[in-house]
């Protein structure tokens, strides 16, 4: 399977970026075929919904490699990791631009509509936090948007790792072990089974396979 890591911290030697190398790890561990992009890299510009910015046949006229990033790296994987610092208790601009621009790519006027609706959905999703904060309520805003984003996107959210951290690298002294959950979440990526009932869902009374008990 295609994991694609994508590390939207401005500091390529920050906590993590740490988490995204572990799970780059976990998930080259466990046969999958890695890549590795800093959203610095691709995106520049911001959404505008003034609709000037598109071409006349539809298509994104700003000038940065969003499109390169969406079209060539996100649409072709089987999984993306997102790996993100808590900036005022939300994800980074520049990783929130990635959500809003692809509206641009999904609209009816849009020329690449088709591809990208295809493309886009379908794919494991896991998301790596580091923060300064631990409380429960620090990170609760962005896991919920994760959650509505992938549910929208008809993906699947299988795992969220929060680590605590400031200082670059200190994510590492972390007593509950991020780093280790996150190489944990790349390897098992697509074996994580995520489990969502409604009131009829017919289901065994265990979670796991188990000898059968009452
Ligand atoms: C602009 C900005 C906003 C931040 N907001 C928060 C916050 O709301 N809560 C928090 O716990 N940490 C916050 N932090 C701290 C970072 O999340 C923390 O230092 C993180 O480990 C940085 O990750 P990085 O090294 O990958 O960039 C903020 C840092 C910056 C620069």
């Amino acid at each position: 399977m295609k994991v694609l890591v994508i590390s939207a911290s401005p500091r390529a030697d920050g906590n993590s970026h740490l988490l995204a190398e572990a799970a780059l790890d976990g998930a080259r561990a466990a046969g999958h075929d890695v890549a590795h992009v800093f959203l610095d890299d691709y995106v520049e510009r911001l959404f505008g919904n003034c609709r000037t910015c598109r071409l006349a046949d539809g298509r994104c006229s700003l000038d940065d490699r969003y499109e390169d990033l969406l079209l060539n790296r996100m649409l072709p994987a089987d999984g993306i990791i997102f790996a993100m610092p808590l900036y005022f208790y939300g994800m980074p601009g520049r990783l929130k631009t990635v959500f809003d621009r692809l509206f641009c790519y999904i609209s009816n006027s849009a020329p690449q509509q088709a591809r990208v609706m295809d493309g886009i959905t379908g794919k494991k999703v896991g998301v790596l936090i580091s923060s300064e904060e631990n409380y429960v309520g620090a990170t609760a805003g962005v896991v919920a948007q994760f959650q509505e984003a992938t549910r929208y996107l008809h993906q699947e959210l299988v795992g969220v790792v929060v680590g605590n951290g400031n200082v670059r690298g200190e994510i590492a002294r972390d007593p509950s072990d991020p780093v280790g959950r996150a190489r944990e979440l790349g390897a098992r990526l697509f074996d994580i089974r995520v489990t969502d009932y409604r009131l009829d869902t017919v289901r065994p009374n265990a979670v796991w396979e188990c000898p059968a008990v009452n």
